[in-house]
């Protein structure tokens, strides 16, 4: 059971974070199966657009930290770096559609999405130094580019969190919307309309000033997260909050 639901709806693939018991917390099968699923949906004429959601209350409470305790495979080739080399390299629209908690890699992924809708009680936070991390997904790179380098370092340094309507002032996400996914499957069918060369062309040169830099900050961020989770400092806030010292 890979705790990712798949359903094609005309041309959207819509692809939902399944594990609502854990918040959707990411594990490495799910992580696999989603980039399995983006990659198979690049080659496939059928599908002209990626909505990626959730079931339950949130979006994704981020890395399962039981994974990050028990010292996975975090290298390239590894579920993980998949995923984000799958959705840094999908040449359609990408769309995500937030709801409830955006932690870690729900948050980082939203830098390689194309369109962003979210509900108004969504909370997104990128708490990787709080938990002795480093910033990951390419956020290091991204993420200044996008707010300037003074919010930035606000934001990954404190480990804050911020609500829908910052998000939307700071240029993270496209719209507010209490039918957040009714918002997102809105953007994919007029995306899956337009004519899809010029889609997929236009999306590469909007990419292609940063696809080569963003490889090399990912790798870089990844190397540096690998040596930060043998810490004791990440080793011990992993134990906090598997011991629910350390909620919120
Ligand atoms: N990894 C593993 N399990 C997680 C998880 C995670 N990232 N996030 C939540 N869970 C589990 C909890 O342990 C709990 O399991 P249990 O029912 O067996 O005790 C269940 O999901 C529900 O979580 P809970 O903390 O009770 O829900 P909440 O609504 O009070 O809080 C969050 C939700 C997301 C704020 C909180 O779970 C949280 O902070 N999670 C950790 C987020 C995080 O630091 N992720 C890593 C980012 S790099």
């Amino acid at each position: 059971m890979s705790q990712i639901s798949v359903e094609q709806i005309g041309a959207v693939l819509v692809l939902k974070f399944d594990r609502v018991e854990k918040k959707n917390a990411l594990t490495q099968e799910m992580y696999q199966t989603l980039a399995t699923k983006i990659n198979e949906a690049a080659g496939d004429f059928g599908i002209r657009c990626v909505v990626i959601s959730s079931e339950g209350d949130s979006f994704t409470a981020g890395n399962d930290i039981n994974d990050f305790a028990n010292n996975p495979q975090m290298d390239e080739g590894s579920p993980v770096f998949n995923f984000l080399f799958a959705i840094h390299n999908f040449p359609k629209p990408l769309i995500a559609a937030v709801h409830g908690r955006a932690v870690g890699i729900g948050t980082t992924m939203l830098m390689h999405c194309d369109i962003v809708t979210a509900n108004p009680n969504s909370v997104f936070s990128m708490p990787f130094v709080s938990l002795g991390l480093v910033a990951e997904g390419g956020s290091s790179y991204l993420f200044p580019r996008l707010v300037g380098h003074a919010k930035a370092s606000e934001i990954l340094l404190t480990g804050r969190s911020f609500a829908a309507d910052e998000a939307l002032q700071m240029g993270l996400i496209n719209e507010v919307s209490a039918d957040h996914f009714g918002a997102a499957m809105k953007f994919a069918n007029i995306l899956a309309e337009q004519p899809p060369t010029a889609v997929i062309n236009t999306k590469a040169l909007l990419k292609s000033g940063s696809h080569e830099a963003i490889n090399q900050v990912m790798r870089a961020e990844g190397e540096l997260f690998r040596m930060a989770m043998d810490s004791d400092e990440a080793q011990q806030a992993f134990m906090n909050f598997l011991m629910k010292k350390n909620k919120g």
